[in-house]
């Protein structure tokens, strides 16, 4: 039996650090764990004239992945580096090389993570993922471990650190969207590409990867419903606050006799909802089971020690099944087919902010619009707008299909009497 497992490391930048600093800080814990020790032989980057602390003098740097992929002493390779097409082909060869592999790289996953695991299988390789859904918190092992008796029905969340962090600061100090993101990317918590945050993408993957997961169902990225925070404005925040509600990007996957539906949106939730107390870059997911009932889990969403930590769980798991000969995977071939809720089938709440011409029965056609849909409203509170003949209006409605509400928004835009639609959100969390 091996005395010292070699990684190949591929990238050094914030989650790559962080592996090597746990290794280094947590190195007799993981030995006394694992039985042996754990050696980082290979890192690969992509710039080698960067300035960078390796953890050792064993520890080799280079820029060409094949070093290695084809090195026979590596037994484990950690992807942190990011990427998908690139990536995809140096972990599937270096799965062919019968390496073992851990990744945190959710765009892998979400696009090609059934050729991984079936890659994997046929090369005996493990697999594992768990930084790639919610940073430092265990989500993907509960799901697929702890809560592997039950019946998932629905899964809602904050996957995304960046993102939470932002509104979280938008909300609490009134700061401008622009300046908290720069904020986030210095910390290390936005993607190298800050869009995939902003535009809700990063989300959407993370909850197509829980969705393959809890429900057991081949879904893809193009079956997540996906609107990213961009058009969250600060006013939007103040209005939702004296509604009694927070703003929060939220994921949301639910299964039931209908079929599946899988979004990622910024909505409204009560500010007692615990969701609204999950601030800066914090991540929480509710699980619903239908014999456990409701299940929470909470933890950093990105940096990079939770990250890391994540990682050199994954590594450890590998160690372990690696010393015992057996193989792992976190992943599963699903067991139903895709079966997508229609628009019809999907009901939820909408706030929605107009601002409307003052004059005499001007919600009075605005009400009877909804009204010939079945849409009620919850809540409606009006303002003077900016120009003299504006109202501005915030309403909440009840619960409504999606479908109904398109149509009535369709006709609301055909409407002269109104200036414009500045606004429609999700409201969610049961109020
Ligand atoms: P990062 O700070 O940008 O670091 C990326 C590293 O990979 C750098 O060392 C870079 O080399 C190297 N690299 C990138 N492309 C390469 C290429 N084509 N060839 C060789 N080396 C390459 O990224 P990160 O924040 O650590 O994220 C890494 C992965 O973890 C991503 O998949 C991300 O989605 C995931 N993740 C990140 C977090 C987080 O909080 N940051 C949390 C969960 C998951 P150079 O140093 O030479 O530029
Ligand atoms: N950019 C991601 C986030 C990193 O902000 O959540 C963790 O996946």
């Amino acid at each position: 039996m091996k005395n010292t497992i070699s990684v190949g490391l591929l990238g050094l930048g914030t989650v790559g650090s962080g592996v090597i600093e746990i290794l280094d800080d947590h190195k007799e814990s993981i030995q006394h764990k694992t039985g042996c020790d754990v050696t980082i032989k290979k890192v690969l980057v992509h710039d080698l004239s960067k300035p960078r602390q390796l953890p050792a003098e064993a520890t080799q740097l280079t820029d060409r992945y094949q070093d290695i992929t084809e090195d026979p002493e590596i037994d484990v390779v950690v992807e942190v580096m990011g990427g998908i097409d690139h990536t995809l082909s140096i972990v599937l060869e270096a799965m062919e090389h019968g390496k073992h592999i851990v990744t945190a790289n959710k765009d892998l996953i979400a696009q090609h993570g059934a050729q991984l695991f079936q890659t994997s299988q046929r090369n005996s390789c493990d697999l594992y993922y768990e930084a790639s859904v919610a940073g430092g918190t265990p989500i993907i092992r509960p799901i697929l471990d702890g809560l592997s008796s039950d019946r998932i029905s629905k899964m809602m969340g904050i996957v995304n650190g960046t993102t939470n962090f932002i509104l979280d600061k938008m909300t609490r100090d009134g700061a401008d969207f622009d300046s908290v993101l720069k904020e986030a990317q210095d910390l290390g918590f936005a993607e190298a590409d800050p869009t995939a945050d902003v535009d809700g993408l990063d989300a959407a993957r993370k909850m197509a990867i829980l969705s393959i997961l809890g429900f057991s169902m081949p879904f893809n990225l193009e079956d997540v419903s996906v609107k990213g925070i961009r058009g969250t404005s600060l006013s939007d925040i103040k209005y939702a606050k004296q509604l009694g509600y927070s703003i929060k990007l939220i994921g949301i996957a639910d299964h039931n006799e209908d079929g599946a539906s899988v979004s990622v949106e910024p909505t409204l939730l009560p500010v007692e909802h615990p969701l609204s107390s999950v601030h800066d870059e914090y991540n929480a997911v509710y699980v619903y089971g239908d014999a456990v009932g409701e299940t929470m889990f909470y933890g950093p969403g990105a940096g990079k020690l939770p990250t890391a930590t994540a990682v050199v769980s994954d590594l450890i798991a590998v160690i372990k099944n690696f010393r015992l000969g057996v193989s792992g995977s976190a992943y599963v071939q699903p067991q139903f087919p895709k079966q997508l809720k229609s628009r019809k089938d999907q009901l939820t709440k909408k706030y929605i902010r107009l601002h409307v011409m003052d004059q005499p029965g001007m919600l009075m056609e605005l009400t009877k619009i909804f009204a010939q849909y079945g849409i009620s409203f919850d809540q409606i509170i009006q303002r003077q707008a900016d120009q003299n003949d504006e109202r501005e209006l915030m309403m909440i409605t009840h619960q409504v299909s999606e479908e109904d509400f398109d149509q009535a928004y369709n006709e609301l835009e055909a409407l002269d009497t109104i200036r414009s639609i500045d606004s429609v959100f999700r409201v969610d969390g049961g109020k």
